[in-house]
């Protein structure tokens, strides 16, 4: 009876100690963070205050004080939670010292320790300790002071990553900069948790299998994403691709994708008629059968163009190209075999599009909507679109998308839109930012896609800008 008491009662009298030690911490931590702000000097001079919280900056005297504060804040919220984690555990122990033996092993105790107590309380400490001192002045010529982004993030990776990185040699670089700033997308701020999840690992070991962590992260608007410097994970049985003579139409060999994080576990089962094969925008897609009739066959839709058609409007002019939409690389397959070479954008959207484009021989760019297309002005020769930017889309997003298209597009580049549907209603809207570039209309087709929505297909040609 004793000898079953002893290490729950002994427990029982740590966890109380814990709870008191907690609570020290907890006032320790205030008051040395008012000690800070009080040495700062935030007790005299009252104007400051105002000035330097509500001001542009909110740099006092080396400190990043809003960052400092919500530190600090965060702190205490974690303390509090592993407090009542304690007291609440505490509590159980109480109760389940009327029942019989119900006996905790030193094993549980210890992970239970390591796990909720001293795990939390290292992350803690760790977050006060990390509140950079920005320099007081810029580097060199920059005025600029260090970037207060750096205070959001706890994690060490992510704030090595966007700190400004120094040239070597001082002076400027090939680029003509002083610095290299490794950039990351705004939206990561709100997605600081998952963030610093991604970015939590051994430098140098095997990351973990989380490519559809980083997706999410970047699809809601942390992209660019930091990059990593671990391993990424590949398939164990990688097999070398087919040649380019066969890669084009025949369906990849599955080993030489990871499926963990799909729903499917090899091309077969994405077939449209698996209701389960996780992903729902081209399904069809992966059936080369009917891959193959797509753009070269005369189908009942007037929508339908034929590559044959839209390549003889430009002989010979037409030999590069970006396809942006959801697909298999089927577009750049038909292409190449005109001799013009296509990117194709490419999401992993439930199914692995990207593993697939690149193994019939194709470029994947593994893009969102979130960015500027990394292609110069006027320099391609052909936009193709389909199956991706739909009647969903708002309106001022597509104003800059195909801003940026525009962009890309050379003079005498032909904007092919395949297939976007909207419904009636819209349809005015949606045509109206399709013939805002006042380009040459050589193609243009409505088509009836159910009762309330429309198909419109269109191909257009970037007049040349003689201003
Ligand atoms: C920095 O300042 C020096 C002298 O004022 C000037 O020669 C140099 O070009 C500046 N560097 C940059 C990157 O502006
Ligand atoms: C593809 O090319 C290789 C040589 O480059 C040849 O051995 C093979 O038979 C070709 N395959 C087909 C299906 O033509
Ligand atoms: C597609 O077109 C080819 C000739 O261009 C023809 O032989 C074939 O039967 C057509 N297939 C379908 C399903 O229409
Ligand atoms: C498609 O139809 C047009 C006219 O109806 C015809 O000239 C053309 O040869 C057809 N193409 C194919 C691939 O069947
Ligand atoms: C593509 O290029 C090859 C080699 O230059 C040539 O033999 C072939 O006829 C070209 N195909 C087309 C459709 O122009």
């Amino acid at each position: 009876m004793g000898r079953s008491c002893l290490p729950k009662c002994g427990l029982g009298r740590i966890m109380g100690w814990l709870q008191i030690v907690l609570g020290g911490l907890v006032i320790i931590v205030s008051l040395s963070s008012l000690f800070k702000f009080y040495s700062a000097g935030f007790f005299m001079h009252n104007e400051d205050i105002c000035r330097h919280f509500y001001g542009a900056t909110e740099v006092y005297d080396g400190f990043d004080i809003r960052a400092l504060n919500d530190r600090v804040g965060e702190v205490l919220n974690r303390m509090e939670s592993l407090q009542v984690k304690l007291e609440k555990t505490v509590q159980q122990m109480e109760k389940e010292k009327d029942l019989a033996k119900t006996s905790v092993t030193k094993l549980v105790y210890k992970k239970f320790l390591e796990e909720e107590v001293i795990r939390p309380l290292y992350a803690a400490h760790i977050s006060l300790r990390q509140i950079r001192l920005p320099k007081a002045e810029g580097i060199r010529n920059s005025t600029m002071k260090e970037e207060p982004l750096i205070n959001t993030f706890v994690i060490e990776e992510i704030r090595k990553y966007i700190t400004p990185k120094e040239n070597r040699v001082g002076k400027v670089n090939i680029y003509g900069t002083e610095r290299i700033y490794n950039t990351i997308g705004h939206a990561c701020v709100l997605m600081k948790k998952e963030l610093e999840e991604y970015m939590d690992y051994d430098i140098g070991s095997y990351c973990k299998d989380d490519w559809n962590v980083a997706q999410k992260l970047m699809v809601n608007g942390c992209d660019p994403l930091p990059r990593r410097r671990c391993l990424t994970r590949a398939s164990k049985v990688y097999q070398k691709p087919y040649p380019i003579n066969e890669s084009l139409w025949k369906l990849p060999d599955g080993r030489n994708v990871r499926w963990s994080n799909y729903q499917c576990r090899n091309f077969e089962c994405l077939s449209s008629k698996n209701p389960k094969r996780g992903y729902s925008k081209c399904t069809g897609c992966f059936e080369m059968e009917k891959e193959k009739l797509k753009w070269v066959n005369n189908s009942s839709l007037p929508v339908d163009f034929l590559i044959s058609d839209v390549l003889g409007v430009k002989p010979g002019e037409i030999r590069i190209g970006l396809d942006f939409g959801v697909g298999t690389g089927t577009f750049a397959a038909r292409m190449r075999e005109k001799n013009v070479t296509i990117v194709s954008t490419a999401l992993n959207l439930g199914a692995p599009f990207s593993e697939m484009i690149a193994l019939r021989g194709f470029i994947p760019l593994y893009a969102t909507l979130n960015q500027r297309l990394p292609f110069f002005d006027n320099t391609m020769d052909l936009i193709h679109t389909t199956g991706f930017m739909d009647g969903w889309i708002d309106l001022l997003l597509m104003d800059y998308i195909l801003f940026d298209w525009d962009r890309i597009l050379r003079p005498g580049g032909l904007l092919w839109i395949d297939r976007f549907f909207c419904t009636r209603k819209d349809l005015d809207d949606y045509m109206y930012m399709f013939l805002q570039f006042r380009y040459k209309k050589h193609k243009w087709a409505i088509a009836p896609k159910s009762k309330d929505e429309v198909y419109l297909s269109a191909l257009l040609e970037k007049p040349p800008r003689a201003i």
